[in-house]
C-alpha cells in the first residue's frame, strides 16, 4: 500500500548510533511511560538496549520513515529471558530506582519476582512454551492511528518467525485501554487475564500465529 511505501523496518543488530539511541529513548520516555525501562536513567536505558541488541533471545526492531525512527518494538523468546538476559544489570536497575525514589516501580518489581502479580491469571491460558513475547512497542505520537502500528507488528512477527524463531503464540501485556484496543480489535489477540500492578493492572493477551 502506498501509505507504507516509504517505511523501512530494520532489526537492530549493531550498536545504535547516538541519533538512533536518542530517537528510541524519546519513544520509550514519551510513549512507554508505564514500562519499567522508562523509569531508568539514560545511561541504564543505553545498557538495556545494548543487552537487547547482543542477546540471542531478544529482538529489537525499528520502523523508519525516511531517515527517522518513528517506532520501535522489543520482542523476547519468552518472558523468562527478560529476567535472565538483564540479570547482570539488575543491581544497577534497583539502585537507580531507589535513588530516584521510584518506590511504586520497586513494589511492582517485587510483585513480578514473587509472582504475586499472577494470582488473577488463569494458569492454563497463560502459555509459556513456543511463545514470542512482545515486550515493548511504540509509534511516535504524530504517526499513531494511521495503521503504522499494525503494519510494523505484522511485518516484524513475520520476520522473526521466518528467520529467527518458530513460535506458535504471541503474548503481550497491555498497560492502557488504548493499547488493549489495539491488540484486541486490530490484531486479534485474546484476553488471558490481569497481572497486578500498584497503579494500573496489566492486561495479558495472547494470539495464535498462523503463517
Ligand atoms: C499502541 C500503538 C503501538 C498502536 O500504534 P498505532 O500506529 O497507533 O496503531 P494502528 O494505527 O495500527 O491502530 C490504531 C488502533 O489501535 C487502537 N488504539 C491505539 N491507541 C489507542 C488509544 N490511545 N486510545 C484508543 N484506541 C487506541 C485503536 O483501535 C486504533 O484504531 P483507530 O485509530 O481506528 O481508533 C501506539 O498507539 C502507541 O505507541 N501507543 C503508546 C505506547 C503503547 O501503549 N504501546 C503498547 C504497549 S507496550
Amino acid at each position: 500500500m502506498k501509505k507504507f511505501s516509504n517505511l523501512k523496518i530494520v532489526q537492530v543488530k549493531k550498536e545504535l548510533s547516538k541519533k538512533q539511541f536518542i530517537e528510541i529513548l524519546h519513544l520509550i520516555k514519551k510513549e512507554n511511560n508505564h514500562a519499567l525501562v522508562s523509569r531508568l536513567n539514560e545511561n541504564l536505558i543505553r545498557k538495556y538496549l545494548k543487552i537487547a541488541i547482543t542477546s540471542n533471545n531478544i529482538f529489537l526492531y525499528v520502523l523508519k520513515k525516511k531517515k527517522f525512527i518513528i517506532g520501535y518494538a522489543l520482542y523476547t523468546k519468552s518472558e523468562d529471558y527478560l529476567i535472565k538476559d538483564f540479570h547482570k544489570i539488575r543491581f544497577k536497575i534497583l539502585a537507580n530506582l531507589i535513588l530516584s525514589f521510584r518506590f511504586l516501580t520497586l513494589i511492582n518489581i517485587f510483585l513480578a519476582i514473587t509472582k504475586i502479580d499472577k494470582i488473577l491469571l488463569n494458569k492454563k491460558k497463560n502459555l509459556k512454551k513456543n511463545c514470542l513475547n512482545l515486550n515493548l512497542l511504540a509509534i511516535k505520537k504524530e504517526y499513531q492511528s494511521s495503521g503504522f502500528g499494525k503494519y510494523f507488528f505484522d511485518k516484524t512477527i513475520k520476520n522473526i518467525h521466518k528467520n529467527i524463531y518458530k513460535f506458535k503464540y504471541i503474548t503481550c501485556e497491555a498497560p492502557t485501554v488504548g493499547s488493549v484496543n489495539f491488540y484486541l480489535k486490530k490484531n486479534n489477540f485474546k484476553f488471558v487475564g490481569k497481572k497486578i500492578r500498584i497503579t494500573n493492572n496489566l492486561t495479558v493477551l495472547k494470539k495464535r500465529y498462523y503463517n
